[in-house]
């Protein structure tokens, strides 16, 4: 009395609501692709060890082709009452090759098809957006190369810290992701494990090859216990976890690129293609882009909290809760190819306004701790010389004048181990080249920084 491939012992169709409640066709039909590559490896590995003929493997694996022209030609029709993509794939296939396509499922269950699913899928976008993370970062590169002199003020509590490079800050960002790809590729190995074989929670009667299996999906091995491979998603919890941090270094970026591009910091210019207008100030140029993907950070997080939240009560083995991982994991994986694509279009094309920049860091008394430095090696102790410059800074701010404005009477004023060299001092470029050694701001530093960088990703 029901159509459903699993109908044998059920005495009334389900209902309506529920059939629709339960289905995931509608968001796990993306997985066809792999879902049908698995099914190919299975059965070339039951006719292998024998439980298939090879007539039946060859009728099976024409028949699969099929179904994947027709799912890409457009002319495959999703059905709900067949529930998800695994019930629709295999009784699309049965309908064209008869008989022997269900034998397609012997020694398997949904449940370790669909983590297989999952974790193919999920191999091939990390590649993908591994390949985005490198363009991106090279787009760093081009930019702090050729920014590695132009000079802004660094910031700590966003006040006016220390001059630095706009190089050495476009580097700080290159950092950051470095770490994310390094993260992304430890993931990527245990993704990269195949459940094919679990079946259901226990594993199966059937002869199975599961090494050969896993050979033939580029797996680096099949996974130990079945029970677990069934049922953990931590996986794809780790991708959003990576997915999150490159998220929030993003953001970061983004409220940088949003402060700096107003008339107030007015130290870059986004190209107009990446800004938007309003439809009431004829002046605005607005920087939509850096906005969008610092609010899309807060999305991407969320997903990894509800995937967290979806694993950590379930008991062994598979529950149905495990059909909730996809919609969160797959819009993880949207928004952040978007955001890696918009910003590796967008980095490089950034425009400096070094002038601005520049003047901008000769306020807010950036060289005072070059001055410390300074009374330091003339043998002043640092605390004492923190001192003298607190009061030389107070008279600048009382009097409007910037350490490098004042006379060497006035300087003298503070400390008499002040002599005309003071002015090298207390100019930027002397500021930031000073700054030489192995993660330090001098233009000399970033771009040996660069180079070194550039190395890195040719070998990735
Ligand atoms: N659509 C299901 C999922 O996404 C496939 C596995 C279903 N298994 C089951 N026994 N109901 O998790």
């Amino acid at each position: 009395t029901t159509e459903k491939p699993w109908g044998g012992r059920f005495s009334e169709p389900t209902d309506a609501f529920v059939e629709r409640f339960t289905a995931s066709v509608d968001f796990d039909q993306r997985l066809y692709y792999h879902d049908i590559q698995g099914s190919i490896a299975h059965a070339t590995m039951l006719a292998k060890v024998g439980v298939l003929t090879e007539q039946e493997r060859d009728t099976i694996l024409q028949g699969l082709k099929e179904v994947q022209d027709d799912i890409e030609q457009g002319r495959f029709e999703w059905s709900v009452t067949l529930e998800d993509v695994h019930m629709n794939i295999e009784a699309r296939l049965t309908d064209k090759i008869g008989i022997t396509g269900k034998k397609l499922h012997t020694g398997r269950s949904r449940n370790d098809q669909v983590a297989t699913d999952i974790r193919l899928y999920l191999r091939d976008e990390i590649d993908i957006i591994a390949s985005e993370i490198t363009r991106l970062q090279q787009g760093m590169l081009a930019l702090a190369e050729r920014e590695a002199d132009t000079i802004m003020p660094g910031f700590t509590h966003l006040q006016t810290a220390q001059p630095v490079t706009f190089g050495h800050h476009i580097m700080a960002w290159f950092e950051m992701l470095s770490r994310d790809y390094e993260r992304l590729m430890d993931c990527r190995k245990r993704v990269n494990v195949m459940p094919l074989g679990a079946a259901a929670l226990a594993g199966t009667t059937y002869p199975i090859d599961r090494n050969l299996t896993a050979e033939l999906l580029g797996f680096d091995r099949p996974s130990n216990n079945s029970l677990d491979s069934v049922s953990d998603r931590d996986f794809a919890i780790e991708f959003c976890a990576f997915a999150s941090l490159v998220m929030s270094h993003l953001s970061r970026s983004s409220e940088e690129l949003i402060l700096w591009a107003s008339a107030q910091f007015n130290f870059i210019d986004l190209p107009d293609r990446f800004c938007t207008g309003s439809s009431i100030m004829p002046q605005k140029k607005n920087p939509d882009v850096p906005e969008l993907v610092r609010g899309k950070s807060g999305r991407v997080t969320g997903h990894l909290i509800s995937l967290l939240m979806l694993m950590k009560s379930q008991p062994l083995a598979y529950n149905k809760d495990n059909q909730e991982d996809k919609e969160p994991l797959f819009d993880v994986i949207d928004t952040l190819k978007g955001c890696l694509k918009a910003y590796g279009d967008m980095v490089p094309a950034i425009q400096v306004k070094a002038a601005s920049m520049e003047e901008a860091a000769r306020r807010g008394f950036s060289t005072a701790t070059d001055l410390a430095d300074y009374l330091v090696v003339k043998g002043v102790p640092f605390r004492d010389a923190h001192e003298v410059v607190g009061k030389a800074v107070a008279y600048g701010v009382e009097s409007g004048k910037d350490l490098s404005e004042m006379s060497l009477a006035e300087l003298a004023n503070f400390s008499d181990v002040i002599t005309d060299d003071v002015f090298d001092v207390l100019t930027l470029e002397g500021s930031v080249s000073a700054r030489d050694h192995i993660g330090g701001t001098a233009p000399a530093q970033v771009r040996k920084a660069v180079a070194a960088a550039k190395e890195m990703l040719a070998a990735r």
